[in-house]
């Protein structure tokens, strides 16, 4: 008999469409149990890094995971690399398609952007946990005339549909797993993998108004450049475009 899709031990909830699964985890942060989760089929107001918006129509796929992790906030930064991983491995399972990681964690699939991953931090006694939440344009119709060079869909590459709860289940059961390997080792056994997925290495980069080449991914999760001048510098965050890809 074949294992129901969604059998963990945390609760998992399914909405059509919310504003967005990380706001809606929030509201449930003083009392959600460690690795609460929500799926939804769109969102309102789906939110980007650094305040930007991310659009959530229908065909998408729009998660998000609630952890009370026991360690130094230090340690973060690497949850949202070992999540890219996650989706990269689920995509795979799934649909048959092997996506590369735009440093530090855009999944991307024919050149173009198929997932963001926005990752919070919620601070207030109780309340104290990560969100961690995951956008996938499984089955987007269509995007914005100034998306269309950025952003892609799985189907446009693949060629068809998308099976949308067969995708959650396996991103969620990946991201468990490795979730639970990052608590014990902090990315580690994630690390090998995220190398070769990482689409920055070997790649002609520009950092701000800076040119460089990505040498290397570091331990830490770090992208390891060599600018114009000479100078080499690991970048432990930031936006990086990459020659050649959107
Ligand atoms: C980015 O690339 O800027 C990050 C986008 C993250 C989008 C996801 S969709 C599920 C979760 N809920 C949100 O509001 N945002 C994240």
């Amino acid at each position: 008999m074949n294992a129901p899709l969604f059998e963990r031990a945390a609760p998992v909830f399914f909405e059509e469409r919310v504003d967005s699964t990380n706001l809606y985890l929030r509201r449930l942060s003083a009392t959600a149990a460690d690795g609460t989760a929500v799926i939804a089929g769109a969102q309102s107001a789906g939110r980007g890094r650094s305040g930007r918006s991310f659009l959530s129509p229908e065909g998408g796929l729009y998660l998000s995971v609630l952890l009370r992790p026991e360690l130094e906030p230090e340690r973060l930064p690497t949850l949202t690399p070992v999540a890219a991983v996650a989706v990269c491995r689920a995509v795979e399972t799934v649909c048959g398609a092997r996506c590369g990681i735009k440093w530090p964690n855009d999944v991307l699939l024919g050149g173009k952007k198929i997932c963001g991953i926005l990752v919070e931090s919620v601070l207030g006694g109780e309340k104290n946990c990560v969100i961690v939440g995951i956008g996938i344009n499984a089955n987007t119709p269509s995007f914005p005339e100034e998306l269309r060079p950025i952003a892609g869909s799985i189907a446009a590459v693949t060629g068809g549909q998308v099976d949308l709860r067969a995708l959650a289940a396996a991103v969620l059961a990946e991201f468990d797993a490795l979730y639970a390997a990052w608590l014990a080792d902090g990315g580690g056994a994630a690390l090998a993998e995220y190398r070769s997925l990482c689409l920055n290495v070997g790649r002609e980069l520009l950092v701000g108004e800076r040119r460089g080449r990505g040498l290397a991914v570091g331990d830490d999760y770090s992208l390891l450049v060599r600018f114009s001048d000479g100078a080499e510098e690991a970048l432990r965050f930031g936006e990086v475009s990459v020659r050649g890809l959107y």
